[in-house]
């Protein structure tokens, strides 16, 4: 069985994140050190790279799987809706051999990611890091091993058939045998309006979901950041999605064309009752408060 180990936190913190973040004590409001964070002097997208992104152990996660379903290492990836392309930055670091491109519709974050990630890079992995502004349903590019989706970001496809049309494109940008990789997320608490907060090294995340119509699937989250001495950027990053079930996603991927789709369903930490950070294949999930799993579907 493959396990992948992931200390991991997402755009969408489940209860069992909540669970750890009520334990260390949640939006404590302490007067301001020299140096901390404030509204003022904080950059969200660094707050919400901090907040949410794990990108050396996706990228890990990734490579086992691959090599698990067709023993070789993936060398090139497409990173859709790639944001601050810290997941594609992550990615031409791990091997001199790998490649990334990333695709994301706004200009403004891929200008920041351009400007504070690419600019650690070595020459050499900066070479291999392309990004393009362009629409994940029309940029075509060179096929892939991996196309990966993240931080839900496909939920904006609000209609099976928009979702399908979205899915069956990337399939076609994927090598003969590439591998999709999408995260999602859920659990009761996910169907309710509530706000939870996570204290992180010197600010506070806050994942609000505000709007949720059980008719239709569509949510309406925001993400807010919190710091010490009070100040807050509020709606740092808003979402309007649909909430998809993993049953719905893995039908729409065999309807799409890919031969299968293996679920990642994360184990339970028995001592705080949150995620482990271990991810196994599964077809049983379990009922609880909020979860989230990652999906890899074979071209
Ligand atoms: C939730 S952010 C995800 C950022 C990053 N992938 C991550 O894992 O955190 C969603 C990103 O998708 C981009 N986006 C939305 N619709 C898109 C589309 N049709 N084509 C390309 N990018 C899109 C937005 O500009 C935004 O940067």
């Amino acid at each position: 069985m493959c396990v992948i180990e992931m200390s991991r936190s997402r755009v969408q913190s489940s209860s069992r994140t909540s669970l750890r973040a009520k334990a260390q004590g949640k939006g404590v409001r302490k007067s301001a050190k020299k140096g901390w964070r404030t509204a003022a002097t904080s950059d969200r997208h660094e707050l919400y790279e901090l907040a949410v992104q794990t990108p050396l152990d996706e990228v890990k996660f990734m490579d086992k799987i691959f090599k698990s379903i067709n023993n070789r290492l993936p060398a090139t990836f497409r990173e859709d809706f790639c944001g601050t392309h810290i997941l594609s930055s992550a990615w031409v670091i791990r091997r001199p051999s790998n490649h990334a491109y990333g695709v994301d519709l706004d200009p403004s974050v891929l200008a920041w990611g351009a400007a504070r990630r690419k600019q650690q890079l070595s020459p050499s992995a900066r070479k291999r890091l392309h990004t393009v502004q362009g629409d994940v349903l029309a940029h075509k590019g060179g096929l892939v091993d991996v196309v990966a989706a993240f931080n839900f970001s496909y939920y904006i496809f609000k209609k099976r058939a928009q979702l399908l049309r979205y899915f069956k494109f990337a399939r076609t940008r994927l090598q003969k045998d590439g591998v999709f990789f999408l995260d999602c997320y859920g659990g009761y608490e996910s169907f309710s309006l509530q706000s939870e907060e996570r204290n992180l090294d010197g600010f506070t995340y806050i994942w609000d979901t505000v709007k949720y119509n059980p008719i239709s699937g569509e949510v309406l989250n925001h993400i807010h950041f919190q710091f010490p001495d009070g100040t807050q950027i509020r709606k740092a990053f808003t979402y309007d999605w649909r909430l998809w079930t993993i049953a719905e996603l893995q039908e729409l991927l065999a309807d799409a064309g890919f031969k299968r789709s293996t679920v990642y369903w994360e184990g339970t930490d028995h001592a705080t009752g949150g995620g482990n950070g271990i991810f196994r294949k599964a077809t049983l999930g379990e009922a609880c408060a909020g979860w989230i799993a990652y999906i890899a579907a074979e071209k």
